[in-house]
Parts: C-alpha cells; structure tokens; sequence
C-alpha cells in the first residue's frame, strides 16, 4: 500500500492557508478528512485507514487508482517534453490523443478541442456554438438554453447555462444574458425507485418548444444537458425525453450539446452517454476520466460540420480566437493516450455494463432502509435520496457523508440529501456490496 505522507497536524497553520473549493471550510478545519494515498479501489486517510472510494474521487477516477502505465506515461512525458505552446505550434501527443478519442467517439465526431477542465470544455462548447452560427451566416443565434439543476462546472458561461441556485445566487448581477432554461426531469411521484430510464417525463423535453415559441427558434443557438445529471444527484432521462429533445434541435436549427464529463468514459457501460442512449449531440464537453483524472484536462468534441464552418469561414490567419496555454498539454496528452489504452486493454466500458445489473440490485437493497426515499441507477451511477431533516435541508445526507468517512471508511459523496454514488468501474461484486453495506450503516446511523 502507498506510504502514509505526512500529514497536516490540526493546528498547523497551513491548514488555514488554503481557502477550500466547494467546501465548508471552518467544518472541515475543525475536523480535517485528509487523503495522502491511493491505490486501485482504495484512498488511504492520514490515520493510516483504507478507505473504499465509492464516487472514483470526484467521478473521474475510472480505471482505479494510481494505475501504472499512466503514471509511467505521465513520468515519461515530464523527462521528454515538459510543456510545447499550443499555438501556432504542436506536439504529436495532443494530435494522437484527439485521433485516439475519435476513435471512441460516436461517428462524425471529427475534432477535438482541448481545455483543462469540464468548466473550460463547457465555455468552449459555447463559444464554438455562436462561431459555428456567425460562420453560417446566422449571427442572430445567441441564446443558450440549459435546464434546471443542470450542473455545467463554475465559468461565468458554465453557471449561466446551469441550473443549481447555489451556484449562481451571489454572481447573479453578472451572469450571461440571453439565457433560459427547461424543467428538470425529477418526478419522485412518478418515477420513484426506477431502476435504469424512469417510465414518465418524456413530454418535459417540451421545455424547449416553449422556449422556441417565445423567444423564437432562430434566436437559439444551442441547448445544452448533461443526459444524466450527475452533480445534482442523479437524475436520469426519462424514455424518449433525449429524442424528443434532438427533434425540437432538428426542428429549429439548434445545436444539441451534452456535457459528458460525468458520463463519458464508460460510467453507463459504453464510452459515451451518447452511444448509451442512443441519440447523437452536435457537440460533447469531456473532462474527468479523459485523463483518469490524473492531470487535469478538458475536451470539446464537434461534429466535423460545425469545425469546416468556422475554419472555412476564414480565409486566412487565426479562424478561432480561443484557446488555453495549457490546451492539450503534453503531460495531459500523455497521460490521456495511456489512459485510453488502459480502458480498451482491460474492457472497462464492457466491464461497467457487465456488472451493472449486480450494481442495481445491490443499490436498489436500499429501499426500505432508515431515511431513504428513493433510489435510482444507470450503469455504474446511483443516487439515494434521503428524506431531509425537518428544518435542516441537506444536513443528513452530510452527516451521513461524515460518518461514512470516519465510520465506515468509505468515501461517498452528497448533494443536498442525495446520496450519489459512482465506484471505479474496476469495482467487484464483492466491493459492490461492501459499499452499499457501509452506505447502509452511515445512512441508518442518522437522526
Ligand atoms: C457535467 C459537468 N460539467 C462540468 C463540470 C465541471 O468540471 P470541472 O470541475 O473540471 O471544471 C462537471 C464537474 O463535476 C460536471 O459534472
């Protein structure tokens, strides 16, 4: 197992030198959850404690932990090429990497376009979206639509299109205009315990006719879903909802883009969601697993149509003014080559589909259980939803999230009183019911 490093004693000033991202801070301050290893299925906490890893970090760590040959890869990149400008140069590991992506991605998804994070992949999304319509000669397309509850990370583009207040409520002064957004998809009193698609919920793709009718569909320039939501807690497409919502986009000339940096990389068994449910985006947002988390990196894949427009639209010099000093970085790139060839060597987006119905049946043991009101699942993903304590919205999910860490020495995360739970997809059986029995203990364990 990986050595414990040193830790940060409980008084050590640099504990008050770090200003903590989506944290409690003076919770976590006073009561630190700190993580110095990890290895495969498992972190190792400062007390020396191995502690199951039930969300892969923060979704992202799909082929487990600290796998070697991308740790190799990164090492090996880092002695070769530390860092190569990305414009107006390039180094063959970004190329290789986007032709390797190609290669999973759904057919005629052409480009790729590199970032450092989801919240990077999703302003690149938009950004590509009003190019793509200018290009066309349609420069009145600048609305975007997002759903409510949508999570699309925390760039002031990526809080506009999404739909978790807390995200947005002390920035709402300066958030982009033109910007709406449909109802969400959550019906608890129609769908309740659904294991995989819930039955109802198809019509609220409807959403977007009501926005097409009120602002115009030719004002639109995209729409953008997460097609599970995942940061929200969970929410899965209701049957039919994803079709209805590409023949709105057909219908009207706006382009459809799914944030898959949750979804991507194997979390519902196949590499995307797109190919999962079966109905193509115009544009897809990646991060997270694209490296397994191991650098950080972001990708905006594009139907080749929407890349010859804005490129074609140029004659000469600069055809996109956009672009990070980090975008496909070489330790990224590597990283990301290493990575994809790991998923395929070892099947992992086979192996999540294979052991999904043991996930469901496992995660679905929890109806009945102390507090819980409704489970649901797709692939490797599960969200548990607790009744919130009366007067105290999201405290019991949190307290369980505590207790399951120190308790139980299991690492779950929370979203108001969802549970959301999403292992590595290198997870057994054995580990499948492990998880769920301390998810069990740390939720009944809860006033
Ligand atoms: C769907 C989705 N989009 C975007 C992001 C933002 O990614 P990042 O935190 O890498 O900026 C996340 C992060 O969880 C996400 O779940």
């Amino acid at each position: 197992m990986t050595p414990a490093m040193t830790t940060i004693a409980p008084h050590d000033p640099a504990l008050d030198a770090l200003w903590m991202p989506f944290t409690a801070n003076k919770a976590f301050k006073a009561r630190p959850r700190m993580l110095v290893g990890a290895k495969d299925m498992h972190y190792t906490s400062d007390d020396g404690r191995q502690i199951l890893d039930g969300t892969a970090g923060l979704w992202c760590v799909n082929a487990g932990h600290c796998r070697p040959p991308i740790i190799e890869a990164i090492t090996k990149a880092a002695q070769t090429l530390d860092f190569a400008p990305g414009f107006q140069m390039g180094h063959p590991a970004s190329f290789a990497l986007a032709q390797a992506l190609k290669g999973i991605l759904p057919a005629g998804f052409d480009q790729v376009f590199f970032s450092n994070s989801g919240s990077e992949a999703v302003d690149s999304a938009l950004k590509i979206a009003l190019a793509y319509h200018i290009a066309r000669g349609q420069p009145q397309r600048t609305r975007f639509i997002g759903r409510e509850r949508g999570y699309h990370g925390v760039g002031f583009g990526g809080i506009s299109v999404g739909g978790i207040a807390t995200n947005k409520t002390t920035f709402k002064a300066q958030l982009l205009p033109q910007v709406d957004h449909i109802p969400h998809t959550h019906d608890p009193a129609r769908n309740a315990y659904s294991k995989g698609m819930p039955a109802h919920g198809a019509e609220l793709a409807d959403g977007l006719e009501a926005m097409v009718a009120k602002y115009g569909g030719e004002t639109i320039a995209a729409v953008i879903v997460e097609p599970v939501a995942g940061s929200t807690g969970v929410l899965i497409p209701p049957v039919g909802y994803l079709e209805r919502l590409r023949r709105i986009c057909d219908a009207h000339g706006i382009l459809l883009i799914y944030d898959e940096v949750i979804t991507g990389f194997g979390r519902l068994g196949s590499a995307f969601a797109a190919q999962h449910f079966g109905v193509m985006p115009d544009m897809i947002t990646l991060a997270k697993g694209i490296t397994n988390a191991a650098v950080p990196m972001g990708a905006t894949a594009v139907k080749g149509s929407i890349y010859d427009a804005v490129v074609q639209a140029t004659e000469k010099g600069i055809e996109f003014f956009h672009g990070y000093t980090y975008s496909g970085h070489p330790l990224a790139a590597a990283a990301g080559l290493a990575t994809l060839k790991l998923y395929a060597d070892e099947g992992l987006f086979a192996r999540a589909a294979a052991m999904a119905p043991a996930w469901e049946a496992a995660v679905h043991s929890l109806r009945g259980a102390r507090h819980v009101i409704d489970v649901r699942n797709i692939g490797l993903v599960a969200g548990i939803e607790l009744e919130p304590r009366a007067g105290a919205p999201a405290m019991r999910a949190f307290d369980a999230f505590v207790s399951a860490f120190f308790d139980e020495g299991v690492l779950i995360r929370t979203t108001g009183d969802i549970v959301a739970l999403s292992p590595p997809l290198i997870i057994s059986e054995a580990q499948i019911g492990e998880l769920i029995g301390k998810v069990r203990r740390a939720v009944e364990r809860q006033m």
